[in-house]
């Protein structure tokens, strides 16, 4: 298969090879010459039809890197404005002979979708609420950077579970890698079918803490809520907002990421996002090389 359109398409082995070849990749990034030649023969659309700022960038540094062509297309500056479709916008942008296609869409389902209808290379750079493959991906090999191994460990995703891509991808990836998943936030926020994803289910933070290795605190994502949710963003702090206070009540050190954008003050405090355990810069810049073996593997595969 010519596309990376969620985590549920990946199997354990194919999450070994993305993270041995982002291994080659973060030692290259880190040379004074920062650039490969490997994709100076494939060209790239990076497709945005939702805001991003780490996707985005991560995506286009990553193209650069590999030495592909690169063209950035913003749904917003485009003639979607006009009323023209997706299939439309995507085959006239491929007529350019444009190999490979980074989209981020609001739908869920949109990759699927246009992975039917042309003839390109499609990877999903987040659909909706639905997946988020490669921040799943640069999640996890954070994890083994800082812990050795996914393996084994305890994973606490907290907050808006509901409305996030974040959260299924980073399930599917954790469970493939042998982790034990669970999430924690309101009831209100917890999808019906959460526990058809053989995760455990906490609705009290503290008891979640104590219980993990590592805490990922995902952002409450109001622009996809069609009407209001409890708790209100007051109350959501106090019950489920991670705090210095907090994180100094347990008894060990845990790590602390977030996949970004963070609203501070709300789900983290600033003394916790920007203290040692948080280790969310390091997930911003593992995104560069692992986005580098994804996109590097598929075009392998393309070329083929
Ligand atoms: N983590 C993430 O997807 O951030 P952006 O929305 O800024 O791309």
């Amino acid at each position: 298969v010519n596309h990376l359109l969620g985590i549920k398409y990946l199997n354990e082995k194919d999450i070994e090879l993305i993270f041995e070849t982002a291994d080659q990749f973060k030692e290259v990034i880190n040379r004074p010459i920062k650039k490969v030649p490997s994709l100076r023969d494939i060209t790239i659309a990076n497709l945005f039809f939702e805001n991003s700022t780490r996707t985005k960038l991560s995506f286009e540094l990553a193209e650069k890197r590999l030495s592909a062509d690169v063209i950035n297309f913003s749904a917003s500056q485009s003639s979607v404005k006009k009323g023209e479709t997706l299939i439309d916008t995507v085959n006239n942008i491929l007529s350019m002979k444009v190999d490979m296609v980074v989209m981020r869409h609001p739908n869920p389902g949109a990759g699927v979708f246009l992975s039917k209808h042309v003839n390109a290379s499609i990877i999903n750079a987040g659909d909706g609420a639905h997946e988020h493959p490669t921040q799943a991906l640069l999640d996890s090999y954070s994890i083994r950077e800082k812990l050795g191994n996914v393996k084994g460990k305890n994973v606490v995703i907290v907050g808006d579970i509901l409305h996030s891509r974040v959260a299924l991808s980073n399930i599917y990836a954790l469970q493939l890698q042998g982790a034990n998943v669970m999430v924690c936030g309101p009831k209100t926020l917890l999808p019906k079918y959460i526990k058809e994803l053989g995760v455990k289910v906490e609705t009290n933070l503290k008891k979640a803490l104590e219980w993990c290795d590592v805490a990922n605190m995902l952002r409450v994502q109001n622009e996809r809520m069609a009407i209001s949710y409890f708790p209100t963003t007051r109350e959501y702090t106090q019950q489920y907002g991670v705090n210095k206070e907090l994180l100094d009540s347990l008894d060990k050190e845990l790590i602390i990421m977030h996949p970004g954008p963070i609203n501070r003050g709300v789900e983290i405090t600033s003394d916790v996002a920007d203290s040692k355990q948080a280790i969310i810069l390091d997930q911003v810049e593992n995104g560069v090389a692992v986005r580098m073996a994804v996109i590097y593997l598929f075009a392998a595969k393309i070329k083929q």
